[in-house]
């Protein structure tokens, strides 16, 4: 499993490693503005509004307790009791309504901020280059996608409604007391930095939690992916427990992580809270030792200590803030980081369109290995001519695939250059590339929808009537017909409630939908019977004619009418041919004739081990 890098796991190390930390999560921050907030601005700016007005609201009900008393309980005016508390309803409406409206626009700023950030991972996951995928769990892009995103979303959202609006309350609040009494009003606020100071520290701590818990996250969204695919060895091998066991620490470390952010965040709060105690305290201390003095009337009294009760519920919320925007920063950056991963094989900003002579494909001195590893072709030169078949043959290994794998730009060639009609193919756009090139491999992939649908999957807008074409063509019209919904029977997933030998022949009729002048069989027919065999060998002859074709052969009959036979051994071209040529070399190709294929049948298989 290749999920996680290992600075992820590793806590930063010195101060320079923090000091760029920080940069990147305020440029990280700026992107987020830029890039998927500001779009949102006019939302935005009506929700900072009405966050003002639930700011003022707050404060105008502490404000209000002056008056109220003043004029209630120690003046004793008639006239006033109805209209206070009618004023005080008002003001508790309008607060009511403000903050439901509020929270409305932010909830729809934030979904689409979730909904535009997985667009754009799945984006860079569709466009990935395959060589990137093979060494990529795919649990990390669900665990991105779904996980980190929603802790951005909540990060980004709540930490801006939030700061906005507790922050708006808070000084409303501040400005009510200072107005009350100023020094009274010091020693209330002397509490904030200290409430400032444990919120950053326990936010950080909320940060490293995170981060590790993230990199759990996809280690065990990887092994549920996992024993979903792999159910049926599990169970054959009985290993059912083992993977209980594996899963169970991987949930358990996650577990562990989780309660380590959650404890950082829970414990922001009720350290706040006995921060203000102490300032709840002194006030009551000092407010009362000016009351004894006669400094200081009941009524302002109350409207102060109202404000500075109320101020510290937003002082409490905001220390929460902190821990949910630590832990969105530690997800955005990860998200990002997703985000920008460009595929290495992409359209030269000067590629034209493959313009289509005939179709002739021409491998010139080409070496290639995946990623580190030991070359998997060394020095392949060949070509295929305008309708010509190539037939690739050699043991297991060898390398027939990747030759397939090139033409396509699936990977890059390493040295060397592949050409179609003479266009090199990296000098022209994927798109154009890819158009006249039909593929079918061995065990193709069926999406889970209906036969008619993958069928047509490279010609959306085909008729009933190519599609049933195609599949007669490809002999699977009438196991097609006999299945209970027909054409319009789903797949299911991977295509697994077919047989390999029915997916085989969608994907042939595929092939033969897209009707592309070259065509790419990668032991297209290696999981048919003797008899489905020979009709879709028969479809297939079809199909090649008039086109270029280079097709990885199992199967004699198919070897024996290509036009040249070129045999593959650990990455190199060995021998080339006609069959009959090959078998008096007498060399590799003979020998597997001998040793592997068997005469009187014909359908056995050349690749040993496979
Ligand atoms: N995705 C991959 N990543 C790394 N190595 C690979 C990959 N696919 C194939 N190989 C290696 O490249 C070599 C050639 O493989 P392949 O072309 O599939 O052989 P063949 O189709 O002839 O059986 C093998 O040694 C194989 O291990
Ligand atoms: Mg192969």
């Amino acid at each position: 499993m290749n999920t996680i890098s290992a600075n992820q796991l590793l806590p930063s190390a010195g101060p320079s490693t923090r000091e760029t930390e920080k940069a990147q999560s305020r440029a990280s921050v700026r992107r987020l503005w830029r890039e998927y907030l500001k779009p949102q601005r006019v939302p935005l700016f009506c929700a900072v509004l009405l966050m003002l007005v639930i700011a003022a609201t707050t404060a105008g009900l502490a404000f209000l307790l002056d008056p109220a008393i003043k004029f209630l309980f120690l003046e004793k005016d008639k006239d006033l009791l109805y209209l206070i508390p009618i004023v005080v309803i008002v003001v508790a409406t309008v607060k009511a309504l403000a903050t439901y409206g509020e929270g409305n626009i932010m909830a729809t700023i934030g979904q689409r901020l979730v909904a535009d950030l997985q667009l754009r991972l799945f984006r860079t996951m569709v466009y990935a280059d395959l060589q990137r995928l093979n060494v990529t769990h795919s649990g990390e892009f669900m665990t991105n996608t779904l996980n980190n995103v929603t802790l951005v979303q909540q990060a980004s959202v709540q930490a801006i409604a939030g700061f906005a609006k507790e922050t708006t309350s808070v000084i409303g609040l501040l400005a009510v007391m200072y107005y009350q009494d100023p020094a009274l009003a010091l020693v209330a606020s002397g509490v904030i930095p200290l409430v400032i100071l444990n919120s950053r520290k326990q936010g950080k701590k909320t940060r490293k939690a995170t981060k590790k818990q993230m990199a759990e996250t996809s280690i065990l969204t990887a092994l549920i992916s996992e024993n979903l695919d792999g159910t049926r060895v599990v169970k054959a091998y009985g290993q059912e427990e083992r993977e209980i066991a594996r899963t169970q620490a991987s949930i358990h470390r996650r577990m562990l992580h989780q309660l380590k952010a959650a404890r950082a965040k829970l414990a922001a709060a009720p350290v706040t809270e006995a921060i203000t105690g102490i300032g709840i305290a002194a006030v009551l201390f000092y407010g009362g030792l000016r009351a004894l003095d006669g400094e200081f009337t009941l009524n302002q009294f109350m409207s102060f200590l109202m404000a500075m009760m109320l101020s510290y519920d937003p002082l409490k919320k905001l220390s929460n803030l902190f821990a949910i925007l630590s832990q969105g920063m530690a997800a955005l950056a990860q998200v990002f980081d997703e985000i920008d991963i460009e595929p290495e094989i992409v359209d030269d900003p000067e590629a034209g369109e493959l313009v289509l002579n005939g179709g002739r494909i021409a491998f010139n001195d080409v070496s290639f290995h995946y990623g580190d590893d030991k070359a998997a072709l060394n020095n392949i030169s060949f070509a295929a001519e305008p309708g010509e078949t190539i037939a690739l043959v050699g043991p297991s290994g060898a390398g027939k695939s990747t030759v397939l794998n090139l033409i396509p730009r699936f990977y890059d060639v390493t040295s060397g250059s592949v050409e179609i009609d003479g266009q090199d193919i990296r000098s022209v756009t994927q798109e154009s590339l890819r158009r006249p090139i039909a593929i079918v491999t061995q065990d193709p992939f069926l999406f889970d929808d209906t036969i008619a649908a993958n069928i047509a999957y490279g010609k959306p807008d085909a008729t009933r009537e190519e599609i049933e074409a195609a599949a007669r063509a490809a002999a699977a019209h009438d196991f097609i017909t006999e299945m209970q919904d027909g054409y319009a029977s789903y797949a299911g997933e991977g295509g697994a409630r077919l047989s390999g030998g029915q997916r085989q022949r969608i994907a042939i009729a595929r092939a033969m939908l897209k009707n592309a002048p070259i065509l790419l069989l990668d032991e297209a027919t290696s999981a048919l019977d003797t008899r489905s065999e020979a009709q879709v060998q028969q479809a297939l002859r079809t199909l090649m004619k008039d086109r270029t074709t280079i097709v990885i052969a199992h199967r004699l009959s198919t070897i024996i009418d290509a036009d040249r036979i070129f045999v593959l051994d650990r990455g190199r071209i060995v021998e080339a041919g006609r069959h009959g040529e090959l078998i008096d070399n007498g060399k590799l190709y003979a020998s597997l004739y001998s040793s592997i294929f068997d005469d009187t049948e014909k359908t056995s298989v050349l690749e040993a081990g496979e």
